[in-house]
C-alpha cells in the first residue's frame, strides 16, 4: 500500500495515453509507438490537484476579460513570498513581472540589455535558451567551458579571462542543466566581483531552484545582497517544480525599479503584445500558495529514482555518472562506448527503444559532445525499464 504521498508519484498515477496526446517536445506524442522517452525535463505525473481546482473556479463564472498589464498583484506578492521565504532573496514584489514561461523571461532579459555585438559569457555546457534568447538580442555568445571540479564545482577559476571590452552579460543558470549542480557561495561571490568589477549583468535562471536535493543547499545569487546584485536580472518559472509547462508561466524579477521598468517596457505587457494568461497566472498562484506539499513528497519520490538511477548505472558498462545535486536530469558520460552522442541516441531509440537527449551543440553546446541526458522524473517502474532498455543496449555494444 502507498502512502498518500507515495501516491501521487506510484506508476498507477501516470496517464500515458493522456501523456500521448499532449506531451511533446521530444517526449510521449512525438515518439514512435512503443519508445519510452526520457527527454525533455517535464514530469511524467499529473499535476497537484489545488493546481486543477483553482484553475476550474477561475473559470467557471465565464469570464476572461483584460487582466491587469503587469500582473496580478496576488502573484507577484505570491513570488516575492516564495523567494524570500525559501531562498532568502529579499525581492520585491512591486519588482516582479510575471511572464508567459522562464524563457520569454530570458527573452525579455537579452533584449533589454545586449546591443547588436555585446559579448554574451553562456556556460558550455548549458541549456540552449542562454544561447538562443542571447543571439535572438544580436549578442555574441562566448563560451565558458564548464568543467567539474573532483569536489563537483564548477572550475571557474578562468571565468575572468573570458571577459574583453565587449562583454555584456554572464549567464548563471543556478541549479545547473544539465550538470545538476548547485552553486556555493564563494562561486557565487567569484561570480558577482567579476560581473561588479566589469559592470556586466547578470542573467541568473533559477527555474530549478525547487528541485535540490538535502546533500547540498540552493543558495540564491541574490542572498548575497542587493548591493551586490544591482545588475543581476532573475528568472524562475513553474514546468519543472510543477509540472505545467504548457501553461506558460513564469516571473522576471529585478533588484532596481529602472531596469525593471525597461523589462516591462521590452516585455510588451503594456501594450498587450505580450504577456501570461489569467489561466496560466491562477496556476502558478497556486503552486505558490498551496502545492509545497506536493513538490516536498515529489523531491522524495526524485531523490529515492535518483539514489536507485545511479546505482544502476555505476553497474552498466561503459558509462559513467555523477550524482546530481539538483534538478531530475543525469548527465551519463557515454564517450567509452566510442559512439558520438548523436549516434548513440538514435541507435539507443531505434534498437534499444528508449529516447534519450544527446549531448550535442543544439541542445547543450558542443561541451556536451560524449554526454546523453535522462530525465527521471517519472515512476520506478517506467525508470526501471528506461534502465533496462540502456542496460541492453550498452551490452549489445560489447
Ligand atoms: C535552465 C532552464 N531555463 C529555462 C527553461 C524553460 O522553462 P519554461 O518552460 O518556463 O520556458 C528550462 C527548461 O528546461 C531550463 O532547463
Amino acid at each position: 500500500m502507498y502512502t498518500q504521498a507515495e501516491a501521487l508519484f506510484s506508476h498507477e498515477s501516470i496517464n500515458v495515453s493522456a501523456l500521448k496526446s499532449k506531451a511533446y517536445n521530444f517526449r510521449w506524442a512525438e515518439v514512435e509507438e512503443g519508445v519510452i522517452p526520457m527527454t525533455a525535463a517535464d514530469p511524467d505525473f499529473p499535476v497537484a490537484s489545488e493546481i486543477v481546482q483553482s484553475i476550474q473556479q477561475y473559470i467557471q463564472d465565464g469570464y476572461f476579460s483584460y487582466t491587469p498589464h503587469t500582473g496580478f498583484p496576488r502573484f507577484k506578492q505570491a513570488m516575492a513570498n516564495y523567494v524570500n521565504e525559501r531562498k532568502n532573496e529579499g525581492i520585491d514584489p512591486e519588482l516582479v513581472l510575471p511572464i508567459d514561461s522562464a524563457a520569454r523571461g530570458m527573452y525579455i532579459i537579452a533584449q533589454t540589455v545586449l546591443n547588436s555585438g555585446d559579448e554574451v559569457i553562456v556556460f558550455d555546457p548549458v541549456d540552449y535558451l542562454f544561447r538562443e534568447s542571447s543571439l535572438a538580442a544580436k549578442g555574441k555568445v562566448v563560451l565558458f567551458p564548464a568543467v567539474v571540479t573532483n569536489d563537483d564545482r564548477i572550475d571557474l577559476s578562468s571565468l575572468e579571462s573570458y571577459v574583453t571590452e565587449k562583454t555584456r552579460m554572464i549567464c548563471l543558470c543556478n541549479p545547473h542543466n544539465p550538470l545538476g549542480l548547485v552553486y556555493t557561495k564563494e562561486d557565487l561571490a567569484h561570480i558577482l566581483a567579476i560581473a561588479n568589477k566589469y559592470d556586466l549583468w547578470i542573467m541568473n535562471d533559477e527555474i530549478w531552484s525547487d528541485i535540490v536535493y538535502p546533500e547540498k543547499p540552493f543558495i540564491s545569487i541574490l542572498s548575497l545582497g542587493k548591493e551586490l546584485n544591482r545588475k543581476t536580472l532573475s528568472v524562475f518559472g513553474f514546468s519543472k517544480s510543477y509540472g505545467i509547462a504548457s501553461l506558460r508561466s513564469g516571473a522576471l524579477y529585478a533588484t532596481e525599479p529602472v531596469i525593471f521598468q525597461e523589462l516591462v517596457k521590452n516585455s510588451g505587457v503594456l501594450t498587450t503584445a505580450g504577456g501570461i494568461t489569467a489561466i496560466s497566472q491562477v496556476a502558478a498562484i497556486a503552486c505558490l500558495e498551496q502545492c509545497s506539499y506536493w513538490l516536498e513528497a515529489f523531491l522524495k519520490h526524485l531523490q529515492s529514482n535518483r539514489d536507485h538511477a545511479v546505482e544502476r548505472l555505476g553497474k552498466m558498462p561503459y558509462v559513467t555518472v555523477r550524482k546530481p545535486q539538483a534538478t531530475y536530469l543525469l548527465f551519463i558520460n557515454i564517450s567509452k562506448t566510442g559512439l558520438s552522442s548523436e549516434t548513440f541516441a538514435t541507435r539507443l531509440r531505434t534498437e534499444g527503444r528508449l529516447a534519450l537527449v544527446p549531448g550535442t551543440a543544439r541542445f547543450f553546446g558542443p561541451g556536451s559532445e560524449g554526454y546523453v541526458r535522462m530525465c527521471f522524473a517519472t515512476s520506478r517502474t517506467l525508470l526501471d525499464e528506461g534502465l533496462d532498455r540502456l542496460e541492453a543496449f550498452l551490452k549489445s555494444l560489447q
